[in-house]
């Protein structure tokens, strides 16, 4: 039965309108419409190719999972070999590179600086896509350059990697080389989500990018948030004429694929050293992992007239950021008790230096981690130092574990008070039960709630805290207000005038407002925000403490479990009585209005955050905006009321402003928050 025309000519228009978005969302990072749109756009196309199946093309986006798992991976020849790149690992390095080149070009000192493209070196694993009339037909990894794997399959169910160019004026035959990673935040989901399916957890990302490609069934690779830049090309049918390679990719990008955006020309030795230094500096606020920077010189014809030697081309060149990795020693595991009673094993390491740092410990999450690693006392071990995150330990190097060795195992008993330690069915981490009878867990509590932002007591530090509670001169946070500048100028490093400070310091602390009062409070995973959306829902304490679990389910960002911890923790007597031993004391705060949701400052109004803000987290201005009543959304539109414009803000903010939209900096962000929470905002982790 012959197709109807219109539904042919259908069929046709959504593709071209699904591959637009596509290059819109993930090329030109500016989505002209909202995902649910597209996932209609998209759900046509497949109603339309379920009743004609013969209207399926290979390059349709329907079609990116498909096929039976294959037994191995056929070995493809590269038409032209992968090279690989030299690695500089210093300024000096880099500045003979410029001599060399300048060289081979012959240009004498006089001549102008070479023009080289900067970009950074991702952490993944090269690829190559083999385009053949705007269609993508294969997809092969580097191997040892001269062969690699067929993974065409696994290559297509990459969101940001096109089946079919865009814009018709590509070459018959065009092969795209670049980089599958995996975004930080991509990797972190994905082993939680191993974890939580008792899999392996993956190493790194480029580990966790890597194993992703190389499954042998497509189904798998596509649950996988693996994404794709492209830095350069191999064959091409047609020379097209692009004098340099930084107008290569302009071109790439316009046939829809996706560029670095930090891709930059920079001019000699010291443009490159400059780039270098500007990027070491970002590289923790990159949303992937960066092992250093590429420089390729910039105008085609030099790169040709210099040519390669061997397996690099020596017109490019890698320079490294010192690695992240190093080998040491495993000298102990110490245990550590937290606030809530958490028993942490802590890894205490022959001190070593990563990327110019010298680490000591590193954390060991929790037993099943340290089971699962089988990371033992006495072993040789891999610790990564990834940015201002604590180093961990990523694996064992066991051909040198000394014979003798024993697994380990967590202790029955809290190191601190001997109380029994336990470890419920539903959880991996081990607590001490000792609750605060458990010295360890009453100075936690104690210096939670004297921490900025709760009680805010300033002067009343960890070591103090420490010394209060070994003397017994503090019990419970009720104590501290029982403290006079006497007995404060018996304590160690005390002298008269710092312990009347305190003593003004802890008075001040009395009056504070209800979310911080809850906060402080240290209720097991009630942060400040929770804290703050309870005071607010709740309008005073008495409120709060008769609330039951359904009610407080009704409250924003409070679940089940969180309600529960509510509920028991102002069950337990022991928790009433400070709370009436902190009030009796004269701690105090004005009650809250309660507001309905509509009434809310920001009900109804919708913010996009473009760009990096350095006074809070992206993550923390939304849930304060959030809290607030307003609508935080990922794509700007005529709907949009406010777009909020960090630091290298980029497209989004280009379209605000066409849309004539109000754009906020983050000096106006701060003090529309501080204007309508009546406090202060502050750059702090959440919990
Ligand atoms: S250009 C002629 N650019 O680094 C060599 N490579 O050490 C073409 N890599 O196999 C490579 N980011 O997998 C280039 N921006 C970038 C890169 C990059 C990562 C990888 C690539 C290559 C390896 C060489």
């Amino acid at each position: 039965m012959a197709i109807p025309d219109p539904i042919v000519a259908r069929a046709q228009q959504l593709r071209d309108e699904i591959l637009h978005h596509n290059q819109r969302y993930y090329v030109l990072d500016d989505p002209q419409i909202p995902d649910a749109e597209y996932d209609r756009l998209l759900r046509q196309l497949q109603a339309i190719e379920q009743q004609y199946p013969e209207l399926i093309t290979a390059d349709s986006p329907t079609q990116r999972v498909g096929g039976t798992p294959l037994k191995g991976f056929a070995e493809v020849r590269h038409d032209l070999p992968m090279l690989s790149l030299n690695n500089a690992f210093d300024d000096g390095e880099v500045n003979e590179f410029d001599q060399r080149v300048r060289k081979l070009l012959a240009l004498d000192e006089d001549a102008p600086p070479v023009a080289y493209v900067a970009e950074p070196k991702l952490d993944g694993l090269a690829i190559s896509l083999r385009y053949e009339a705007g269609s993508l037909v294969r997809a092969a990894t580097r191997g040892d350059g001269v062969s690699g794997e067929d993974v065409t399959q696994n290559i297509r169910t990459i969101a940001s990697i096109p089946l079919q160019l865009s814009a018709g004026d590509y070459p018959p035959l065009l092969e795209v080389r670049g980089e599958v990673y995996m975004s930080k935040r991509g990797f972190a989901q994905l082993n939680s989500r191993q974890l939580a399916r008792e899999e392996k957890a993956f190493a790194n990302p480029r580990n966790a990018a890597a194993g992703s490609l190389r499954q042998l069934d497509s189904e798998v690779t596509a649950t996988r948030p693996l994404e794709f830049y492209c830095y350069g090309i191999g064959v091409v049918s047609d020379v097209f004429s692009v004098a340099s390679h930084h107008q290569l990719m302009a071109q790439l990008r316009r046939w829809g694929l996706r560029v670095q955006p930090q891709m930059a020309v920079v001019m000699g030795a010291a443009g490159c050293v400059d780039y270098y230094q500007q990027l070491n500096k970002a590289r923790d606020q990159l949303p992937y992992e960066i092992d250093g920077v590429v420089y390729k010189v910039d105008e085609i014809e030099q790169q040709q007239r210099i040519g390669a030697v061997s397996r690099a081309p020596r017109w490019a060149l890698a320079r490294k950021f010192p690695a992240q990795e190093e080998m040491t020693r495993l000298l102990a595991i110490d245990i550590q008790v937290g606030r809530t009673g958490a028993l942490t094993p802590v890894a205490r390491l022959e001190p070593v230096n990563v990327g110019g740092v010298t680490v000591t410990n590193a954390t060991l999450h929790n037993e099943e981690e340290i089971q699962r690693k089988d990371i033992r006392v006495g072993d040789t071990v891999i610790v990564r130092r990834a940015g201002d995150v604590i180093p961990n330990i990523v694996a064992v190097v066991m051909a040198r574990r000394s014979a003798g060795s024993e697994p380990f195992q967590m202790p029955q008993q809290c190191p601190v008070c001997g109380a029994d330690a336990q470890r419920s069915a539903d959880e991996v981490v081990t607590r001490c039960s000792g609750g605060l009878y458990c010295a360890a867990q009453r100075k936690e509590a104690i210096k939670h709630f004297a921490s900025r932002r709760a009680l805010d007591i300033e002067g009343l530090g960890d070591k103090l805290v420490e010394q209060l509670v070994a003397r017994g001169l503090v019990n419970s946070v009720a104590d501290l207000y029982k403290l006079d500048a006497q007995q404060l100028a018996t304590l160690e490093r005390m002298a008269e005038k710092s312990a009347n400070n305190l003593v003004e310091a802890l008075e001040r602390s009395k009056a504070t407002t209800l979310a911080r009062f809850i906060y402080a409070l240290g209720i097991r995973e009630v942060g400040e925000v929770t804290a703050a959306s309870l005071a607010n829902h709740y309008g005073s304490l008495e409120n709060l403490m008769a609330a039951d679990g359904e009610s407080l389910e009704e409250v924003s960002d409070v679940g089940a479990v969180v309600a529960a911890h509510v509920v028991a923790f102002f069950k337990q007597a022991h928790n009433r009585e400070v709370v009436a031993a902190l009030r009796d004391a004269g701690v105090h705060w004005p009650d809250i209005k309660v507001v309905a949701r509509a009434d809310l400052p920001y009900a109804g109004k919708t913010f996009v955050l473009t760009g990096t803000l350095s006074t809070l987290s992206r993550e923390q201005a939304k849930e304060h905006l959030q809290a607030l009543g307003a609508k935080v959304s990922g794509s700007v539109s005529a709907k949009t009321d406010y777009v909020v414009a960090g630091e290298k803000a980029g497209s989004k903010l280009a379209k605000a402003e066409k849309l004539g939209i109000t754009v906020l900096d983050e000096a106006a962000l701060i003090k529309l928050l501080e204007s309508a929470m009546g406090r202060e905002v502050r750059d702090d982790s959440i919990e």
